[in-house]
């Protein structure tokens, strides 16, 4: 991977040829030497060739991710900050590189405020419980109306413990978020601001910089989720202003099973352990419990050492390629999906025409469920349904969508094909 840069950048300077489609002059194949390291994608679906859209679910894993996986377990492989012997002290030392690499990957310098957790959901349910030891009857958690159901129910069962209030930021038709509403919900009493970052539904960016900014004049503990950022966007926590911030690795080319929680020093130090068991403790006797420092703290049980390394393993193939290269790429396949899919009559794409990553549609006449299974026997992997956003889908009074989504592996030649194929099974369902 040293050179993928310079393969990119040559690959970019011999790109030419005659325009064939209309979003021709978006051409980018940029990131084909990348594709060559996911090997899942050379494979046959239903005799077509596999054309996996489905990256806001999971993405696929390349070389570097896989072979990190599997040289753990081929040398390293024990227990970590417990044993003296020589695989404790190599895989102890492996799984704290890997925080300092992940914390690095988001802006920031202390490793210890950097929580491995199982993913974004175990994450975010982390926080809403810890913060909970806060919250007294009469607050008020603030998310939105395109929050994804694990940053929804956490917040709902942490209402339900101590008494507080949920309150949702409404949207627009285009599911952009009305930041007058915003602004009049935001109080005194507003003590949590918990926000995904990007929609895994419909795509959206919110202006979280803003947005944290106001929360913050208020004294609110603000939460972003970045599972769907991570994955496209250069993230770096101290500009954000956050106190939180949350995601998975499997959709950042890790394995599943990983994720993290990065929270400020201060405010870790401060809130309540989560889980108990071994490693959160100092001491421990029958009559009471001294719990370990960070990032110990909150890593209670023997953690998942393999999926750490591989996720930062993850992160390290993403920075070889660069979030700037990436975002260029995928913009370029949005535009093009965008395209395709506009030729369509009756088409109506959800979100607003910036959205990033996820691309949201319905067919009048068409049930998402039955086009997602002709497009599957069309080697094209879709998501159908509510995308875990039922409040959403409600919103807009709908039951799903089609969501096709990108990655870095993606091509324009297979946007083309998607493009073709939804158009004739759009023919064959009407
Ligand atoms: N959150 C994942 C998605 O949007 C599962 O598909």
């Amino acid at each position: 991977m040293m050179h993928l840069l310079s393969k990119i950048k040559n690959l970019v300077k011999k790109q030419g040829g005659k325009a064939k489609k209309p979003w021709h002059d978006l051409r980018v194949s940029y990131l084909l030497p990348a594709r060559e390291q996911f090997p899942i994608l050379h494979q046959q679906i239903n005799g077509q060739p596999l054309i996996y859209l489905d990256n806001a679910a999971t993405t696929q894993k390349p070389l570097a991710v896989l072979d990190a996986s599997r040289a753990y377990y081929e040398t390293i492989n024990a227990n970590i900050h417990r044993g003296t012997h020589a695989l404790a002290r190599a895989a102890t030392a492996a799984y704290e590189a890997a925080r300092k690499t992940v914390a690095t990957h988001l802006g920031c310098t202390d490793p210890d405020e950097l929580i491995f957790t199982s993913g974004c959901t175990d994450s975010i349910n982390l926080a809403a419980h810890c913060l909970s030891a806060r919250l007294q009857p009469g607050d008020e958690i603030l998310i939105s109306t395109l929050e994804h159901h694990a940053n929804i129910v956490p917040w709902q069962m942490a209402c339900e413990r101590t008494g507080a209030i949920l309150k949702v930021i409404p949207c627009d038709d285009h599911g952009v978020l009305d930041q007058e509403a915003f602004k009049s919900l935001l109080n005194e009493r507003t003590k949590v601001l918990a926000l995904g970052w990007i929609s895994n539904a419909f795509g959206t960016v919110h202006p979280i910089v803003a947005m944290t900014a106001l929360a913050k004049q208020q004294g609110a503990i603000v939460l972003i989720d970045a599972a769907q950022a991570v994955p496209h966007l250069t993230i770096d926590v101290k500009s954000l202003g956050c106190d939180l911030l949350t995601f998975s690795g499997h959709k950042v080319y890790a394995p599943t099973g990983i994720g993290a929680l990065w929270g400020r020093r201060e405010l870790l130090e401060s809130l309540p352990p989560y889980r108990g068991g071994g490693e959160m403790i100092k001491e421990v006797s029958f009559t009471g419990t001294t719990y370990n420092d960070l990032p110990f703290k909150y890593e209670a049980g023997t953690p998942n050492i393999e999926g750490a390394i591989a996720f930062a393993a993850a992160l390290d193939f993403v920075d070889s390629i660069g979030k700037a290269a990436i975002q260029h790429h995928e913009t370029a396949l949005m535009r093009a999906a965008e395209m395709e899919l506009q030729q369509i009559d009756g088409i109506r794409l959800y979100g607003p025409a910036d959205r990033c990553g996820a691309l949201s549609f319905a067919v009048d006449g068409v049930h998402a469920y039955d086009l997602g299974t002709f497009l599957d026997q069309m080697g094209v992997a879709v998501r159908t349904g509510h995308h875990c956003c039922q409040p959403l889908m409600a919103r807009f009074g709908i039951t799903g969508t089609t969501r096709a989504s990108f990655a870095l592996y993606n091509t324009l030649e297979e946007i083309a094909a998607f493009g073709t194929a939804t158009r004739r099974a759009v023919r064959m369902l009407r």
